[in-house]
């Protein structure tokens, strides 16, 4: 999404503190304090001018949303059309590629990639937001059943993002090569909304990551039975004694 930048808009968006969170990264661990209750979070990674993220905390008011985005003159602009009895959505400003700082282990419930960059050319790989290194961040801040929902018109990185999903151990809950076709009253986003008055089809992966609770049991069964045979030594030598 091409967007001059808004000018002063550094100073400008502080008029907006209730909306978003500033210095997100020492609210890590402490999310819920920001939205005073314990309801689920889920997070829009690259939301652009916000609509989607807007109509889904409009529709989900026992969910809260965080809406991420690199660009502050987006974050802005964004924030700008946000109601304030919207109390369940907050705004980062933030690099995807830093989300460990901003949020502890398993604190995200849901993630959505809309409309991601798709940086065609294979040295700019790295950028796009489903490589290797940016699923395993989503990984770390994602709670043990938490699901990513992505969302494209773009064929190419479908395609990789599929494979990259597959090959970092995530296991395909749903997919559609024609979203709107297979879903009746999708929330669309800005770009969402483009590409279909063009007559494009959208692109919908829904992934969760497979089987990680079960490796933790069994690791944690492990270590428990580790300390009580520990234990159970230590008692028979003290006996012994
Ligand atoms: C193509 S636009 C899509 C915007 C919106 N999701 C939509 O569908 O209308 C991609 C957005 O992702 C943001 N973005 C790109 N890389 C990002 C990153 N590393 N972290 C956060 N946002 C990013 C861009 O600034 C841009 O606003």
């Amino acid at each position: 999404m091409h967007l001059r930048k808004v000018k002063d808009v550094e100073e400008k968006i502080k008029e907006y503190s209730d909306i978003v969170v500033f210095e997100p990264n020492l609210k890590k661990g402490k999310w819920k304090e920001v939205f005073k209750n314990d309801n689920p979070i889920y997070l829009e990674i690259g939301m652009g001018k916000g609509k989607f993220i807007r109509e889904h905390a409009r529709r989900e008011k026992d969910i809260n949303f965080i809406g991420c985005e690199l660009s502050t003159s987006m974050c802005y602009k964004s924030a700008k059309e946000v109601d304030s009895e919207l109390t369940n959505l907050k705004i980062i400003n933030y690099d995807a590629f830093k989300l460990e700082e901003v949020f502890e282990k398993g604190e995200i419930k849901q993630i959505f990639l809309t409309f991601s960059d798709p940086w065609p050319k294979a040295r700019h790989e790295k950028r796009r937001l489903t490589t290797d290194n940016v699923l395993n961040i989503y990984k770390n801040i994602l709670d043990k059943n938490g699901f990513i929902e992505f969302k494209t018109d773009n064929r190419e990185l479908f395609e990789y993002s599929v494979i990259q999903f597959t090959n970092n151990n995530f296991e395909i809950l749903e997919l559609s090569l024609d979203l709107h076709k297979s879903k009746e009253d999708v929330i669309t986003t800005e770009y969402e909304d483009k590409f279909r008055a063009l007559g494009q089809v959208i692109y919908f992966i829904k992934v969760k990551e497979r089987w990680r609770w079960i490796l933790n049991y069994i690791k944690n069964y492990h270590q428990c039975m580790v300390l009580v045979a520990m234990k159970l030594k230590l008692e028979n030598m003290w006996k012994s004694i």
